[in-house]
């Protein structure tokens, strides 16, 4: 029986391109699908930008833009890289379009009639020069715990404490430096401690073979209560009050649901957008019970996709004709994978230069299956966290991709164009026609493996056949075969049998090198390959010729690629003009507009302001600068200025400098004494470039 699938990725917050580790997760699903695709089974695959929250509404307007208009400026950029990486998604959407706006409105409808929500008034930090709530990422203050500066209202990045915002001291708005105060307000709850979920989501949660054992461990751990009765599944807040970027709550004027509600089911809405392309009935598929529904999602958003999203599903069903309830479809499956870590575990940095920048390797002409094929080796079917090593990448591209697979067809197709016009021989005797059964056996097993996600393993086996048809080479040695008289068809013979074997293993690859065996098919002269194609022999069949199908990596290319931004020498003031420039070099010089959030003098330092800058960036900056002299911090806050925003950051007793805001001053500064800062006209807005 066909499979029908429906599968996802995680949706990505529309602030930001993507990152390596979206396109690791995207590979995974791909290789999946597309292993599937290959047995016939009917897949749908898609994914959609994640639009809504205030963090995306508060980058939108920094930049100048409506929500809107800064979320489809992201969404332009997707195609890029999801060409680039050979990631087939059959439609991607976004989750601010009409579907999503329907689909979760419904859903909360459901869940209301089924008394699911709550209305409770809390209490939360408000900026009132903003008139709007605040969420913990955007209230800084002093820590609780050691006293640090500048930290975030969730946790200390100096001590490492966990606290609420309201614990922090002297807290400010990182959106407008004033001191928030407290306000309450009505909240929407999804009552999630309701009996009928726990007893749904502990049915659902262990449902044999539903979910990878390492999740189910975590699963119950939020279940468990402690002794004080404390823990367990608590009620969810779902609703944020204006201005908030989302969608309205029905009945509740002013309140919108929160990112969280309306994300995941951003991938039904994502759906029934491609569905009405094709003109199918989306209802009836998500009511076909014999559908498969699947997430694929990194750990850090687990919670949300077994507990909240299973539950609000179920809960939102319909009640059919005869009165009995009909549940929504749950996800049969959630695959969460592990972070991925760059040069043995570095977080992430662009300014550290440990960062993998998925646009910069393509833009070196970096092979996007070399990545495909590295990334599916080092992939399995648990929740580990999984390492980028440029040794271990060129190692693994060359020596197995290069040199034991593609090396195959390189050796055999030369002998085969210029003798025998490109003919396979139908009968390739007997020691041939055994390594062809070897390879064509391990099929299933190999299939076994792709389903089970345990990709790793699949390229050994793959490695292991291909390891055993050049020893055949090696044994048969067709270049010595071509010197003798009398020997062409056995040399056809054995040509042939390498052949057919590079055939049998571009479909075992060919979930991991769409690209590459797509150029294979076209060399062979066959139709696109389907899995089962592994069991039947071409026979007497004629091939194009060959050209050659893949290159080495060069372990240069992976120095560029880790290479950091060079930095940039900043033009210095003064008397003298400096050295002619062009306008190249002045491009190297990233200039932003910057808001001065706060501006605070430093302890222990008779020059320096600290000062909090916003450049439009989603977070704050920490400048030192060497102003003390000609302001009061009070006076520079709330304004406008010009920074230096590619500066490479520079540790200072103080702390990190991120930047250098520029100012004028006179080169003899005794006799001229004076130091004036920067301030744009009126109508700049932080993070636009100064060129
Ligand atoms: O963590 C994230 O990046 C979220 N944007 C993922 C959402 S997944 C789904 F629920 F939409
Ligand atoms: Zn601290």
């Amino acid at each position: 029986m066909t499979r029908k699938l429906f599968v996802t990725t995680a949706l990505p917050y529309a602030n930001a391109n993507f990152h390596i580790g979206h396109i690791m997760e995207y590979t995974q699903a791909d290789i999946w699908v597309r292993f599937q695709r290959m047995q016939g089974q009917e897949v749908h695959f898609v994914g959609a930008d994640d639009a809504h929250g205030a963090p995306i509404m508060i980058a939108a307007e920094k930049a100048g833009k409506t929500p809107q208009q800064f979320v489809a400026d992201i969404a332009a950029g997707r195609k890029q890289y999801l060409d680039g990486f050979h990631i087939s998604f059959d439609n991607w959407h976004s989750t601010d379009g009409a579907e999503n706006h329907e689909l979760s409105k419904e859903i909360y409808r459901a869940l209301r009639a089924n008394e699911l929500i709550s209305v409770k008034t809390i209490e939360q930090f408000f900026d009132p020069q903003k008139s709007m709530f605040l969420p913990d990422r955007f209230i800084k203050g002093e820590c609780p715990k050691c006293g640090a500066k500048d930290q975030y209202g969730d946790s200390c990045e100096v001590c490492g404490a966990v606290y609420t915002p309201t614990e922090l001291k002297n807290p400010f708005s990182v959106l407008t430096g004033a001191t928030p105060v407290m306000k309450s307000s009505e909240h929407y709850f999804f009552k999630l401690s309701d009996p009928r979920c726990v007893a749904f989501l502990e049915q659902w949660t262990q449902t044999p073979g539903r979910l990878q054992s390492e999740v189910l461990n975590k699963i119950k751990e939020w279940f468990t209560k402690d002794e004080h009765g404390q823990g367990g599944l608590g009620d969810w807040d779902i609703s944020r009050d204006a201005p908030y970027f989302g969608i309205e709550i029905p009945d509740a004027p002013g309140k919108y649901f929160y990112v969280w509600l309306d994300a995941p089911i951003g991938y039904l809405a994502s759906l029934k957008n491609y569905f009405g392309k094709l003109g199918r009935d989306f209802d009836a598929f998500m009511a076909d019970e014999t559908v498969e529904q699947i997430h694929f999602i990194g750990k850090d958003i687990t919670y949300f996709h077994t507990l909240f999203w299973p539950a609000m599903l179920h809960f939102s069903g319909k009640h059919s004709t005869d009165g009995t309830y009909v549940p929504r479809k749950t996800p049969n499956h959630v695959y969460v994978h592990g972070f991925l870590t760059v040069n043995g575990g570095e977080k992430m940095s662009k300014s550290r230069g440990t960062g993998l920048d998925p646009l910069k390797y393509l833009s070196l002409g970096m092979n996007a299956e070399w990545l495909r094929y590295y990334l599916a080796a080092k992939l399995n079917s648990k929740v580990e966290d999984l390492d980028f090593n440029p040794e271990d990448f060129v190692a693994r591209v060359n020596s197995d991709l290069v040199g034991k697979y593609i090396n195959i067809a390189s050796r055999a197709a030369g002998f085969l164009a210029k003798r025998f016009e490109g003919r396979l021989s139908a009968d390739v005797g007997v020691e041939g026609q055994a390594l062809l059964d070897g390879l064509r056996a391990h099929g299933a097993a190999i299939a076994e493996l792709y389903e089970t996600r345990e990709f790793g393993k699949a390229l050994r086996e793959v490695m292991l056949l291909a390891d055993r048809v050049n020893e055949y080479v090696d044994q048969n040695k067709p270049w010595e075969l071509a010197k003798l008289e009398g020997k062409d068809q056995v040399l056809q013979d054995v040509c042939s049998v390498c052949i057919e074997a590079f055939r049998v293993l571009s479909v075992y690859l060919k979930p991991v090198l769409p690209a590459l065996v797509a150029k294979v098919e076209s060399f062979l002269k066959v139709a696109p390959l389907q899995f089962a194609d592994a069991q039947h022999a071409l026979g007497a069949h004629q091939i194009g010729a060959y050209e050659h199908l893949m290159q080495r990596v060069d372990p240069k290319l992976l120095d560029a690629l880790f290479e950091p931004p060079a930095a940039p020498k900043v033009v210095p003031g003064g008397e003298d003009l400096a050295p002619e420039i062009k306008i190249d070099d002045f491009a190297k010089v990233d200039l932003r507009i910057a808001k001065i959030l706060k501006a605070e003098a430093v302890e222990g330092s008779d020059k320096l302001l600290r000062l909090t800058l916003d450049v439009g960036e989603g977070k704050t900056r920490n400048v030192f600068s060497g102003i003390k002299s000609a302001y009061k911090p009070e006076d520079l806050e709330g304004k406008l200025t010009v920074m230096v925003a590619n500066l490479a950051p520079r540790k200072m007793k103080f702390g990190l400098s991120e930047g250098m805001v520029l100012a004028a001053s006179h080169a003899d500064e005794k006799a001229h004494p004076g130091i004036f800062v920067l301030e744009p006209f009126l109508g700049a807005q932080p993070g636009m470039r100064v060129r």
